[in-house]
């Protein structure tokens, strides 16, 4: 361990991916570091960029599909303390950037602070959550974020304003910036008023979507004022297989891992789906899931 010796006992190497992503599947990551404080957080960056290492940052591992060749580089997961706390300030939450998601909007719900209950059921880490703003029909994380910080991979921080962030669906303008934390706005309520909104978005979500399959979620992104998941299946293409990967019967946008499956699989069929979208609807679908 010759690129970074001030963490050499505590990096993992030829670390398995797949029991840390949803999908469950593809290879290893050549280094994964969990640093514990923001300190060494810009400590590793600065020793992987000496190094020419390529950097990810990996969060719940909710909407990634990691290849079977892994990833040759170094994976950071925000899982320590340092990035993990959550201060409430009254109607205002700081939350780290490595923070559970569907934690906090639970808690959240519990403390009768609405804003996160729209969000019940997306698994996600707060920091990937705001990268790729995620969200459904119900609301998006955009809606309650007042302010986030970033650190560069120079290893700068500052706060940013939500209006810096130019969210849109499900975009940022975060892009290979690392978010350390976020502050969340949001209201006063009467606790059974928000738990039970959050009770029912889950249920619908468990109602309409194979949650307890192994994906990574919606695979396609919707296009503008459709649904993938209705196209692909409009198209007949639920059910459908390549090698011990299957498009969903329950929601055309879900491609789900069987036992056996391999990451290639799923890139195979996604392929599939895309050409045969554009052959029977003529409308493109793109990727919205993570690719390692
Ligand atoms: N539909 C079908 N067949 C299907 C799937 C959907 O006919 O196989 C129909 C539904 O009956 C409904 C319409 O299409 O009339 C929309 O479906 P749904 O309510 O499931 O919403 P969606 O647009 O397919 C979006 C998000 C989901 C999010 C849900 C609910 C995207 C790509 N998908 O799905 O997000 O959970 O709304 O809020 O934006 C994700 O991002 O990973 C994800 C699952």
């Amino acid at each position: 361990m010759d690129w970074c010796n001030g963490f050499a006992e505590r990096v993992l190497r030829d670390e398995p991916l797949a029991g840390r992503t949803w999908y469950g599947l593809g290879g290893a990551a050549r280094y994964l570091f969990s640093p514990a404080s923001v300190e060494e957080l810009r400590e590793v960056l600065a020793c992987a960029r000496r190094a020419g290492l390529p950097v990810r940052v990996l969060g719940a591992g909710a909407n990634l599909l990691v290849r079977d060749q892994g990833f040759d580089g170094l994976v950071i997961r925000l899982d320590s303390s340092a990035f993990t706390r959550v201060v409430y300030e009254d109607e205002r939450v700081i939350a780290g950037g490595g923070a559970d998601l569907m934690q906090l909007a639970r808690d959240c719900a519990y403390r009768g602070l609405a804003g996160l209950e729209t969000l019940a059921g997306i698994p996600a880490t707060i920091g990937g959550a705001i990268v790729m703003n995620a969200g459904g029909k119900f609301g998006q994380i955009a809606d309650a974020v007042e302010s986030v910080t970033l650190m560069d991979r120079n290893g700068t921080h500052r706060e940013f304003p939500a209006e810096d962030l130019r969210f849109g669906y499900r975009s940022s303008a975060v892009g290979d910036r690392i978010v350390l934390h976020a502050a969340l706005r949001l209201r006063r309520a009467q606790v059974d008023e928000v738990r039970s909104r959050f009770h029912d978005i889950w249920r619908f979500k468990k109602a309409s979507q194979p949650m307890a399959a192994h994906s990574a979620g919606c695979v396609f992104r919707n296009p503008p004022g459709e649904s993938a998941g209705r196209l692909i299946d409009q198209a007949g293409l639920k059910g459908a297989t390549v090698g011990r990967a299957r498009v969903s019967d329950m929601h055309g946008n879900f491609i789900v891992a069987d036992a056996g499956a391999k990451a290639a699989d799923v890139l195979a069929l996604a392929e599939y789906v895309r050409a045969e979208v554009i052959a029977k609807k003529g409308v493109q679908l793109e990727l919205e899931i993570d690719v390692w």
